[in-house]
């Protein structure tokens, strides 16, 4: 069975070396998904893709069916989630192109459909979101991060805006009083909701800019794409490295 899924984000709407043997539409409880599941062979493991912001890149990260899509890796038998994303960095060790293994997350989302436990429920259900991310799949990212010669951090915390605008800088001011070391728009309800249906799910996220006011005065999308290729050459090359370790 396959047991690993790649969410792939901004940058890595497809995967280069996957070899395609199925693409899966399924319709889901919730609506469509970003993209078709789409199964191949990875190395020498089954694994499945999903395009987070769709195979064209054309869904915002508030418009994105963050339930559609965990609710389909769910029922098709995966068991571990590894989300790939582009961040702003707000801690200045963390530079664009670098790659952060998060361990935490701040949410500041809002008005998204971020949980399965709203309707038809015989209780009310709270789930423990006391850690975030999967021990046992961030271990393994971590440890494939120490057979690379670039720079990882295995330690950080997540902050989910909003979007799709970029934040103001006294914003990422107070995210930095608040303690996030990076900021994206995507990792929250993903996070929650792969909680909720119990799903193993960590997150590999890829510097794109310097936060507002971190950097450069303005932060261009030419920047974001030219930073992305380079984290995302590295994301590609440490993969390798996660599907070995995946024994
Ligand atoms: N802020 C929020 N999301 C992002 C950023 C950012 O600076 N860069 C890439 N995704």
């Amino acid at each position: 069975m396959t047991e690993l899924a790649i969410i792939g984000g901004s940058g890595l709407t497809e995967l280069e070396g996957l070899k395609i043997t199925n693409r899966q539409v399924l319709k889901t409880p919730y609506g469509e998904t970003s993209s078709p599941i789409i199964h191949g062979v990875y190395g020498d493991k089954s694994i499945v893709f999903l395009a987070r912001h769709g195979i064209r890149h054309t869904i915002p990260p508030h418009k994105i069916n963050y339930q559609a899509n965990i609710w389909a890796l769910k029922h098709i038998g995966v068991k571990a989630v590894l989300s790939i994303a582009a961040v702003g960095s707000i801690h200045p060790d963390m530079q664009p192109g670098d790659l952060v293994i998060p361990h935490q997350l701040i949410d500041y989302t809002w008005g998204r459909e971020h949980t399965f436990f709203a309707e038809d429920l015989g209780h009310v259900t709270h789930i423990d979101f006391t850690k975030p991310y999967c021990e046992e799949l961030r271990n393994i990212l971590i440890s494939a991060a120490k057979q690379v010669d670039f720079e990882v951090f295995s330690h950080s915390v997540y902050g989910v805006t909003q979007g799709p605008r970029l934040e103001t800088s006294a914003e990422i001011d107070r995210m930095e009083q608040d303690g996030c070391d990076i900021v994206g728009m995507t990792g929250m309800p993903e996070a929650a909701l792969a909680k909720e249906v119990d799903l193993c799910y960590a997150a590999c996220a890829v510097v794109a800019n310097e936060a507002a006011g971190r950097g450069n005065e303005q932060i261009s999308m030419a920047e974001i794409e030219e930073n992305l290729t380079d984290g995302i050459n590295y994301v590609r090359q440490l993969l390798v490295k996660i599907i070995q370790e995946l024994d």
